[in-house]
């Protein structure tokens, strides 16, 4: 493409006038490549799980990103890609650079874990391999463990590139938050389908090379890279980047099996390597260990959950699956991911407790009328470890606890109570369901089979079936949530409003309208 071309001239030229500027700072060689020639930073760089002393920093090589290999374009063998992190936007003042390899097996993805840095400080980073350099992207550590800064934070999900275009990425890079939730749903497994705004290429993802193949797709987006090279992002899976509605070792409907299993390696394995995602994620066949702990100083916790992996088997909404539905036994966290979060809401510091995680925590029955109708899909079924978790809230005085959710593609605030059926128990508690970027099309204000069926539940305070997303600024004393919407993503350029704000007061639960 020309304009790739274009693209690729100017930052080399960019390129020139910096080593210039810098004297003899840039000691980066200029020798050929072994692909040939073509920019191998057509997915741009992200950065993220940042801690107190660093952050990771991606990028994957892949001069021809569409190759229907999935190999980006690349030869087998390994490449030395070169990374610079600096104070400044310029690379003045480099302050770390070091040199990692691509290697085939992994896609040539790049994972840098940079530590010893200063705390709470905005970085710059880039890449370099022969004469091609990556753009830029900016970058944050985490503040120091006793700090209580002010955050700004983007809550984001479920983005089906076929539906619709990414402007609420655009949107998020040009607000500059401090860091990025993205709770899944970041690929969609499925084949074009007739009516779709953007055409996907390649069959239903099942395989490493057609995982691969679709990342690749989704991308090279630019407003998608436009949001990773503004600020570092904490990212989890749900089904999609799977299968749909997959729960542990069954995909969907309940179709399980070694080929489900070896589906799920190539979908983990592909999303590894497309993430900024620590060392520590890195899976091992059918397994990755994504549930963690991120604290921004002593303002928040963010307790990223896995809500697939370990989940009993999906149950029907309906009442004749009351009593699956309801058994103590069932779990969408498994008993050690339901420890370790019990364990870690109990022993954190931190004025905000936040579950960073996939589907609809507070109770929401979708039958308008008498009768009652669960997702079988979100924490509806599987009441019984809904209830463990609120009362551990309430036993251990747990503050100041929100709940963040993707998944609904719509935008929900609900109070959660003590009792989430009884609503004379005390509210203890938020939840925020930001709607998805682009999954859904155009959307409305109000989707008519939930209005409804939302009209008699008085904790949800606010619905909204537009595109969108999240954004929340958070001190030692508010949090404040701004349910961006758009108008259309059926074509480029939407400008984006508020539908609704709500704050929280530290110390006294509740949604307050502002
Ligand atoms: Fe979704």
């Amino acid at each position: 493409m020309s304009t790739g071309h274009g693209a690729l001239t100017r930052r080399m030229v960019l390129l020139g006038g910096l080593a210039a500027a810098a004297g003899a700072s840039l000691p980066w060689p200029t020798g050929a490549v072994p692909w040939g020639s073509g920019d191998p930073f057509t997915l741009g760089v992200a950065s993220g799980d940042p801690w107190p002393g660093g952050m990771v920093l991606w990028t994957r090589l892949a001069p021809q990103p569409l190759a229907e290999d999935g190999r980006g374009g690349m030869p087998r063998r390994a490449v030395p890609v070169q990374w610079q992190l600096a104070e400044d936007e310029r690379f003045r003042r480099v302050v770390r650079s070091g040199t990692a390899p691509a290697v085939a097996e992994r896609a040539h993805a790049v994972h840098v874990e940079v530590d010893g840095l200063p705390a709470g400080a905005d970085f710059f980073y880039r890449f370099r391999v022969g004469p091609y350099l990556s753009p830029v992207g900016r970058t944050r550590t985490a503040p120091d463990p006793l700090a209580m800064p002010a955050a700004r934070l983007a809550v984001a999900s479920c983005a089906n590139y076929a539906n619709g275009w990414y402007t609420a990425y655009r949107h998020i890079a040009d607000e500059h938050p401090d860091l990025v939730l993205f709770l899944g749903d970041y690929i969609y497994e499925y084949a074009a389908r007739t009516g779709d705004v953007r055409q996907v290429q390649g069959p239903v993802t099942s395989t490493l090379a057609t995982y691969r193949l679709r990342y690749g797709q989704y991308k090279r987006d630019p407003d998608l890279q436009a949001a990773h090279q503004a600020a570092p992002w904490m990212v989890t899976l749900d089904d999609h980047e799977v299968q749909n509605d997959w729960a542990a070792g069954l995909g969907e409907r309940g179709v399980g099996g070694p080929g489900f299993l070896a589906r799920r390696a190539a979908a983990f394995e592909a999303f590894y390597e497309h993430m900024p995602l620590r060392r520590s994620s890195v899976p091992a066949g059918p397994r990755m260990q994504l549930y963690r702990r991120l604290d921004w100083g002593r303002l928040a916790s963010f307790h990223v959950l896995d809500t697939r992996q370990y989940r009993s088997r999906l149950a029907c909404g309906l009442p004749s699956c009351d009593p699956v539905r309801e058994s103590p036994r069932r779990t969408i966290t498994g008993a050690e991911q339901e420890r370790w979060l019990l364990h870690g809401l109990a022993s954190s510091p931190a004025t905000w407790q936040v579950l960073a995680q996939q589907v609809i925590f507070t109770y929401l029955d979708r039958d308008p009328g008498p009768a009652t109708n669960f997702s079988a899909d979100d924490w509806n079924a599987y009441p019984a470890e809904r209830q463990r978790v609120l009362r551990a809230l309430v036993r251990q005085r747990v503050r100041n606890p929100v709940v963040l959710t993707g998944d609904a593609h719509q935008h929900l605030a609900s109070d959660l109570r003590a009792d989430l059926t009884d609503l004379d128990s005390p509210v203890i508690g938020s939840e925020f369901v930001g709607t998805s970027v682009s999954s859904g099309g155009d959307g409305s204000d109000h989707a008519e089979h939930l209005r409804r069926a939302i009209a008699q539940s008085p904790h949800v305070k606010f619905q909204s079936s537009r595109r969108g997303w999240l954004r929340c600024e958070l001190n030692g004393s508010v949090w404040r949530t701004d349910m961006r919407v758009l108008p259309y993503v059926s074509r480029p350029g939407a400008p984006a409003r508020t539908a609704a704000s709500f704050a929280i007061e530290a110390g006294r639960p509740g949604l307050q309208t502002l």
